[in-house]
């Protein structure tokens, strides 16, 4: 490990069910990965969420929803500060100050916002239609919530690694213009992909694809789930054909590896039905997940719990954030 990178920082947007896809895709590896950093923040950007989830009681249960998801997956808050991001409001001042030094042509060119006008425009729409400006400057929120607490290692998805990087040219300005090295440049750290989880219809396992497995279902809710895969109507005897096959493409990204070809050579030999082959993707999902759940179920039982736990890491992250925001006051002449 290079020691100049010790502090690793990452932010969810609570905006929806987590999903077995993000668990194996973020969630696991993130856990992983914080043991290797001196420092370690995770917060879950309430604000951000904000700019598509305008109930108050949704936005506050799916906050609490992905608290307890990553503690219930093994996130230890007494290593890495768990906090809302809301809870710290430095932030809010940090993205007023880093405004004045952001070019207005940054935002133009980030994805999401140009997504939109791209959509806006193949439907004839007026350009900014839709388009609140908190989707406009979303990334200069995103690069405060990483400058302030000077974390140099962002765990991210592809689709924010150019936020990261905004966040970092911010940075890089910022020092030039006030002539000084208070902001610490991040990086984004992608994780290449193994290979993605496919989703219920076999596309990419997403959200925005309606074609989720969630990881904190009911046993019946499962099922049906399960029961959405499509199959093909080969009989019981014929051997099955793998090479196109989704549910056994998901059965593989799932289980051990020893059950997946205990699996294959059945499928491959014949003598095995569908049906069978859900009920063993069912028993695999509890095998993997049951026990998550459990966990999960517990917490969200008595959120007083999962509220103790966002206070005090904001208690702790607001301590950092407090001297960041000191020294860049200092730094500008405020
Ligand atoms: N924009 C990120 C996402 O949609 C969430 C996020 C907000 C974030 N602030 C961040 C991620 C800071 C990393 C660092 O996934």
């Amino acid at each position: 490990m290079n020691t100049d990178q010790h502090t690793l920082l990452t932010g969810i947007k609570p905006t929806g069910t987590p999903h077995v896809g993000n668990f194996l895709g973020a969630i696991k590896p993130a856990i992983e990965m914080v043991h290797e950093y001196e420092h370690s923040f995770l917060f879950i950007a309430d604000y951000h969420a904000l700019n598509t989830v305008q109930d108050g009681t949704r936005l506050h249960d799916l906050t609490l929803s992905i608290a307890a998801t990553w503690l219930a997956c093994g996130l230890d808050p007494s290593k890495t500060i768990l906090y809302r991001q809301s809870a710290v409001p430095e932030v809010f001042e940090l993205e007023t100050i880093i405004n004045a030094i952001t070019p207005k042509g940054w935002m133009n060119k980030a994805h999401a916002y140009k997504a939109a006008l791209d959509i806006n425009a193949a439907e004839g729409r007026d350009r900014d239609e839709g388009v609140s400006m908190g989707l406009y400057t979303y990334p200069i929120l995103m690069a405060a919530d990483i400058l302030l607490y000077s974390a140099n290692v962002i765990p991210v998805g592809k689709d924010q690694q150019q936020h990261v990087e905004i966040a970092r040219d911010i940075a890089q300005r910022f020092n030039h213009t006030f002539k000084t090295d208070v902001l610490t440049l991040p990086e984004s750290f992608i994780k290449e992909e193994l290979e993605s989880v496919p989703g219920v219809d076999g596309r990419k396992m997403s959200k925005s694809y309606d074609n989720i497995i969630p990881l904190f279902a009911t046993t019946e809710e499962w099922k049906k789930v399960i029961n959405r895969i499509p199959t093909d109507s080969s009989s019981v005897e014929e051997p099955k054909d793998l090479s196109n096959c989704i549910i056994f493409d998901i059965f593989k990204s799932l289980a051990p590896a020893e059950q997946t070809d205990a699996l294959r050579v059945r499928l491959e030999a014949g003598g095995i039905g569908w049906g069978e082959v859900k009920a063993q993707l069912l028993e695999v999902l509890e095998a993997e997940f049951g026990q998550l759940r459990a966990r999960y179920d517990e917490l969200m039982a008595d959120p007083t719990e999962i509220e103790r736990i966002l206070d005090e890491g904001a208690k702790k992250a607001h301590i950092v954030a407090r001297q960041k925001l000191d020294e860049v006051r200092s730094a500008i002449g405020a």
